[in-house]
């Protein structure tokens, strides 16, 4: 599926206010504290398709990468594989138990152009712009998709692209049934955003968005998002 910005209206959702916004953060912060201990299953699990979402990216030696809501870091190894100590990856998370297996990770390899902050992703400024972006499994986590999206895309250089790989609910067929249940679970499991409309946030603010794969009965998906003007 291709969407062009141009021919789609904003998402029907209105904004969080600061005080929603704040709490789902908060909320967010001790949901991934609590797990950042116990994160290999989903690290093994997502891998495939977190490869595949990352060739999308035909990332290029010396290319700069932002990645929010890195988690452990479990894509810093294959970015900096392809992007080579000449490039730079900077990611952003705002649990700080994530983030200190990030570090972990960054010590143990020794790499010393891959940087991790602690942020909120929706909100973060940078002073230099990104060739590449990068979002897997955690914008629909974020307390506000679309300023995330926007986050990112203005962080980006013209031309520059994000991949995405997100999960929902089961988008067709007899085991919608159990999306009732699927939402409860993964608003506890992960305080996901079940109304989120992660493609739709991408499509309003980036100039050409496509779903590029769907994995697990659609529950899992990518997309590949392109910035063309310098806006
Ligand atoms: C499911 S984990 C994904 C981690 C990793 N990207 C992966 O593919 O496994 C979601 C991550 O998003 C982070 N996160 C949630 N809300 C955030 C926000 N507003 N800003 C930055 N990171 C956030 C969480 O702390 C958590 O580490």
């Amino acid at each position: 599926m291709a969407t062009d910005r141009r021919d789609r209206t904003p998402t029907a959702d209105p904004p969080a206010t600061d005080d929603e916004h704040a709490a789902h953060l908060e909320r967010s912060r001790r949901v991934w504290d609590r797990w950042s201990d116990w994160y290999g299953t989903s690290e093994s699990d997502f891998e495939p398709i977190r490869e595949a979402a990352i060739d999308r990216l035909d990332l290029q030696r010396g290319d700069r990468v932002l990645e929010i809501g890195c988690g452990p870091g479990v894509n810093f190894e294959r970015v900096r594989r392809d992007i080579g100590a000449e490039g730079e990856l900077v990611a952003v998370d705002y649990s700080p138990g994530m983030l200190e297996n990030a570090r972990a990770r960054i010590e143990a390899h020794g790499w010393e152009n891959v940087r991790v902050l602690r942020a909120d992703a929706t909100t973060v400024e940078f002073d230099d712009p990104f060739d590449v972006a990068l979002a897997t499994l955690s914008l629909s986590v974020m307390p506000d998709i679309r300023r995330a999206a926007e986050t990112v895309y203005r962080s980006l250089v013209p031309g520059g692209r994000i991949a995405v790989v997100d999960i929902r609910s089961f988008p067709s067929g007899p085991a919608r049934v159990l999306n009732p249940l699927v939402r409860r679970f993964l608003r506890w499991y992960a305080n996901w955003n079940p109304d989120g409309g992660v493609v739709d946030a991408l499509a309003t603010v980036f100039d050409e968005c496509e779903v590029v794969d769907t994995h697990m009965a659609g529950t899992s998906y990518t997309v590949v998002c392109e910035k063309r003007d310098a806006g």
